[in-house]
């Protein structure tokens, strides 16, 4: 039953490790292609695996852990909700302590957003993996195009980008540009527009009568780490001012501190009409994603039982995510990453200075993309990972850095050095 051919250092695998990943080979969907290593315990930037040895995080969980694993604050509150000092998943008919301050936090967080719809403020709509809070978008996008613009139903367009990546669900991979994530799994969603990313002649090209909303992240995470060219964010505000378009941003990756802001967009001084976090936004221990709006349109969107999730909101996730929002803020966290990102950036560039094999580096804060020469990243990071760093490619030809965002100097040395044996030796 084995995939033998998943195990590439097979001969240097204890038996401990071997078995364990034969287990998951022989008992888990293979739907993730995984690195020789099997993870024991996480701290701080480090991951142990199950023989001892420590690897440098220079993944983060794809940003899920940017306060650093097992922060002790983060662990603390997760502790209190499982010691009972807060109530147990109680379905959403009552009110709860924990919900109500998780969402005032989370809602004056984020500055006002599409102010085109007045100063009421923000509100929340709590889920749990990041794609479920990027379906409350489309949909809120959809019914605002419905009951606001007149677009009748069923005919909502909304404009997404190409290399996208907002999760796996079907509606979500029906507008993917990657093939492997779609192909076979249709019939897919409709009321997708694809344009190329940066492309703002394009996406004024693909508005009509029926575009209800864009849907773009303000710098792309999977799609290869790439920044938007200047203007793109700005052009795409002024669009959906002039054709009255809901602008989402999706900051589940590059946002709450990873890019050296504490919102991506802030680079560009350009505000949303909603945006969707998750990942950081609980600190690594318990899945939350939130989707947040203008009041105004909050209302006219969601009533009862137009939206729903029995964990949504749940107390565990709240305490998770006020602490881990409460860290990001008292650590300065987004000061941090535009800080160690300078340094570490510095030393990249000098690396890549030297290296036969880098293309280019490219990146803001801690989110450093090195897009190699041979297109195929992953050599890169195994190399790394028998160095004791742990990173993974973003599409394919790039080494994606984003490690926790508590990286201290000493951690950068370690890291440059590895990057140095395996890009310039
Ligand atoms: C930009 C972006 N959107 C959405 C998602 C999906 O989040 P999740 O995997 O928590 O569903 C991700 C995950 O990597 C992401 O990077």
């Amino acid at each position: 039953m084995s995939d033998a051919r998943t195990i590439q250092n097979k001969q240097k695998l204890t038996s401990v490790e071997e078995q364990m990943i034969h287990y998951e080979q022989d008992f888990g969907a293979h739907h993730y292609g995984r690195l020789d290593v099997v993870v024991k315990s996480t701290e701080g930037c480090w991951l142990t695996d199950v023989n001892g040895k420590r690897y440098l995080d220079c993944l983060a969980a794809y940003s899920a852990a940017n306060q650093g694993h097992h922060h002790p604050k983060i662990v603390q509150a997760v502790k209190d909700a499982l010691d009972g000092k807060y109530a147990s998943v109680i379905s959403n008919v009552v009110y709860t302590d924990q919900l109500a301050l998780f969402l005032k936090k989370t809602a004056e967080l984020v500055p006002q957003l599409g102010p085109r719809f007045g100063n009421h403020g923000n509100k929340v709509l709590p889920k749990n993996g990041g794609v479920e809070s990027v379906e409350t978008a489309i949909k809120a996008a959809r019914y605002y195009g419905w009951k606001s613009k007149g677009i009748e139903d069923g005919k909502q367009e909304i404009i997404v980008f190409g290399n996208n990546f907002h999760g796996r669900m079907i509606t979500i991979v029906s507008f993917s540009s990657t093939k492997k994530y779609r192909e076979g799994f249709g019939p897919i969603t409709p009321g997708f527009v694809t344009v190329d990313y940066g492309d703002l002649e394009a996406v004024r090209k693909a508005i009509n009568p029926n575009t209800c909303g864009i849907l773009v992240e303000p710098m792309q995470g999977e799609g290869g780490m790439n920044i938007p060219p200047e203007g793109f964010l700005a052009g795409l505000r002024k669009l959906s001012d002039e054709h009255d378009l809901i602008l989402i941003f999706d900051e589940i990756q590059v946002g709450l501190g990873r890019t050296g802001r504490m919102f991506c967009f802030e680079h560009e001084n350009v505000v949303p009409d909603a945006i969707i976090l998750g990942k950081a936004i609980s600190g690594g221990l318990v899945p939350v994603s939130v989707f947040l709006t203008n009041t105004k349109l909050m209302d006219l969107i969601f009533q009862p039982g137009s939206d729903g999730s029995t964990y949504g909101g749940y107390p565990m996730a709240c305490v998770a995510g006020l602490a881990a929002l409460e860290v990001i803020e008292e650590e300065k966290l987004a000061e941090r990453s535009a800080r160690m990102g300078k340094i570490l950036r510095k030393k990249i560039d000098a690396i890549a200075g030297r290296s036969p094999h880098v293309k280019e580096v490219r990146g803001r804060g801690l989110f450093i993309g090195i897009e190699v020469k041979n297109g195929e990243a992953m050599v890169y990071c195994r190399k790394l990972l028998e160095l004791g760093v742990l990173a993974n490619d973003s599409h394919g030809h790039t080494i994606r850095i984003s490690p926790p965002l508590i990286i201290n100097e000493n951690e950068i040395d370690y890291l440059c050095e590895r990057l140095e044996e395996v890009l310039v030796d």
